[in-house]
């Protein structure tokens, strides 16, 4: 919308403060600029009209800008015009990511060049390396402490070695996702030293106070992240003789976003490392970057503004990076973090769906799909353009985020339910085949996360220990078809490394004090190697577990139905056990029906099909390209079976 403050701000900004660059901007950055100004410049004024250093901040965001599209290489350039001529092509059926410790992996950033051909073989063509930007040794929670944004961890290697990475994964048409933790730095960032010695205008970075009067007041409605090892939300810091306000670890401050010269800083930041040549940010704990006393500090307003002005001003300077939102939040919240826009996303272009992970375990569980259903038919819309990052385990906890009302409306007590998947995953239910941990149980709340590796939690590891074998195949059976819903769901399938070769869990972290008090290291562990020389070896769980993978990985990338459309229709079944859905894209689908329980079930074909493309005369499972017959009206599953019917 034509906006003439802005207009003539943007005006007053190109004779000023731009002038310098003016010959040296391309024709490009330009005209995106003029297209996204009153957007950016709208959302600037309400989150800093007032603030005391409006225009200057106003001014540096706009130099930080111009200088780092000045900066932007020319293969980065290049690709980012291929992308704007197709937006949303990270919908696309032909990317499947897989997400690592670059250390636990391969050693170093050197390690990951060596590996190419483990992502070939099993069909990888994106990475997300785990937190690589410079953080304390002991202090750093996996990484997401960050001290230095601009600087490679050592520990990994160089900044020269991440530009050998990207240009090594460019080479073989790979992305790259890197994480940016945009809510808090590490306590030894040189902002939060700068603080600790006394500046404040640094100390105006952080949420610090004099005394706990209104950390107490905040606390009140703030729940806690870690109440377990880092109780609390504030911690009192002795050099600077203030608290400061600590959401997650007492090490990792938050950033106060109501200075607009940390907006300014941080976006410099995204933009350098844009500028190394990331494919897609994945914004970390983005729920958290707003706090305003009373609220929870969720999800409020304002941080979507804050993650509006991320997005559009990096689509000024970097058109073909997008935006991933790692929001751990209820389906409402998630869905808002895609935008207010309805056809393409103005905030983040995926966001993990966080709902269907902890769904699916629930399933597990019960071996029933109510709850899955109900959540899905209540599924809050996203806009066209935007996708889904699907997986079924990553480096944190699980937490069961669905709403209250879908276990009501399955005919469950929500609290007794929520209760019942704690004691199940953590191995103490009778009859339960998962050995998980609990994570940060707070006695407050009652309430308890799940630690525990893909593996361990469906039962390979308990069923090997007692040598049954049933149970192994079983326990390999849930991983499959775990897999086989990520990957065919819609969105990009993201496969936690090491689950790929069904990886147990590691216990190891207990005897390491940086890390005994966060059990979420017993699922990341050190990459097998020796293990994994059993992907080739028949029968192993191994190959069983990476061969299902590689092969529905091939399938699903000449599958243009497969690819987000948003064209995700749940199939109602009338059996709770099991879970369908079907996937139309232009003539073309696909239908997932799978059985969520250990033992075989029947569904009617008659209403499988009254709406389905898929003919029940003519059709085939994909994954075993096998003809699939109904009989007596009915399709037959096997425990745990999942097909992939399409048109003969
Ligand atoms: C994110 C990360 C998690 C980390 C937290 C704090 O949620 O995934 O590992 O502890 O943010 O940065
Ligand atoms: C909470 C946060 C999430 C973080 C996790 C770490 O769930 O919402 O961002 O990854 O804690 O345990």
């Amino acid at each position: 919308m034509y906006n003439p403050t802005a207009h003539l701000k943007l005006k007053e900004l190109k004779a000023s403060t731009l002038k310098a660059y003016d010959e040296k901007l391309s024709a490009d950055f330009q005209t995106r600029l003029t297209a996204l100004f009153s957007d950016i410049f709208s959302r600037f004024v309400k989150l800093y009209g007032e603030h005391e250093h409006f225009q200057p901040a106003l001014e540096l965001l706009l130099q930080k800008m111009a200088e780092a599209s000045i900066g932007r290489p020319a293969y980065l350039l290049k690709s980012d015009s291929l992308r704007e001529e197709n937006p949303g092509w990270f919908c696309s059926e032909d990317i499947v990511a897989m997400m690592l410790y670059v250390d636990r992996f391969n050693k170093d950033l050197k390690g990951i060049i060596e590996k190419l051909d483990y992502f070939d073989e099993l069909g990888v063509n994106m990475l997300h390396l785990m937190p690589l930007f410079d953080s304390p040794k002991f202090k750093s929670d996996g990484g997401y402490a960050v001290s230095n944004y601009k600087k490679v961890d050592p520990k990994f290697g160089t900044n020269a070695d991440l530009k050998a990475v990207t240009k090594a994964l460019k080479k073989s048409n790979k992305l790259l996702m890197l994480d940016f933790v945009v809510n808090h730095t590490s306590d030894e960032h040189e902002w939060a030293k700068k603080a600790k010695k006394g500046e404040a205008f640094y100390q105006d970075y952080y949420y610090t106070f004099d005394n706990k009067t209104v950390p107490m007041l905040f606390e009140q409605a703030m729940p806690e992240v870690f109440p377990e090892s880092a109780p609390g939300n504030f911690t009192f810091d002795q050099s600077m003789d203030k608290w400061v306000m600590t959401v997650f670890n007492q090490y990792q401050w938050d950033l106060n976003y109501t200075n607009p010269y940390v907006f300014v800083e941080m976006l410099n930041n995204v933009l350098t490392q844009a500028n190394m040549g990331v494919d897609i940010f994945r914004m970390d704990a983005v729920a958290f970057v707003w706090k305003q006393m009373g609220t929870s500090c969720q999800n409020l307003p304002n941080a979507h503004q804050i993650h509006q002005l991320f997005k559009l001003c990096t689509q000024v300077v970097a058109p073909g990076v997008a935006f991933l939102a790692e929001a751990i939040v209820t389906p409402e919240e998630i869905v808002k973090y895609f935008g207010s826009s309805e056809v393409w996303s103005n905030e983040h272009d995926m966001a993990y769906n966080a709902t269907l992970m902890a769904l699916m375990w629930n399933s597990i569980a019960t071996r029933s799909t109510r709850v899955m259903k109900a959540s899905l038919r209540d599924k809050p819309k996203k806009p066209k353009g935007t996708t889904w990052v699907n997986y079924v385990r990553c480096h944190d906890d699980i937490g069961m985020g669905f709403e209250d009302r879908h276990i009501q409306e399955s005919g469950f007590d929500p609290a007794a339910h929520r209760k019942f998947l704690t004691k199940f995953f953590t191995g103490d239910f009778n009859g339960s085949f998962a050995k998980g941990m609990p994570f940060m149980y707070n006695p407050k709340t009652d309430d308890a996360r799940i630690s525990g590796s893909l593996a361990s939690l469906a039962g390979l590891e308990q069923a090997t220990k007692e040598g049954n074998d049933l149970g192994i195949k079983r326990s390999i059976a849930r991983i499959n078809l775990l897999h086989g819903i990520i990957l065919a769901f819609g969105g990009i399938p993201v496969i936690y490394s090491g689950d790929e070769i069904a990886m147990l869990n590691d216990y190891s972290f207990l005897e390491d004090e940086s890390k005994s008090d966060d059990n979420r290291w017993m699922h990341r562990p050190k990459m097998d190697w020796q293990l994994a020389e059993k992907r080739k070896q028949k029968k192993s769980p191994q190959a069983q577990v990476f061969q299902a993978l590689q092969h529905m990985i091939s399938l699903r990338k000449n599958c243009p139905e497969l690819g987000d459309h948003n064209n995700f229709k749940l199939i109602e079944t009338s059996n709770e056990h099991v879970f369908a859905f079907e996937r139309q894209w232009q003539g073309k689908s696909i239908m997932v029906v799978a059985n969520f329980r250990d033992d075989d079930q029947q569904v009617y074909s008659h209403l499988l099909f009254p709406q389905s493309l898929i003919n029940p005369f003519a059709m085939k499972d994909l994954l075993t390209d096998q003809k699939v017959q109904v009989e007596e009206g009915r399709l037959y599953l096997a425990p745990y079976q999942f097909y992939w019917l399409t048109n003969q």
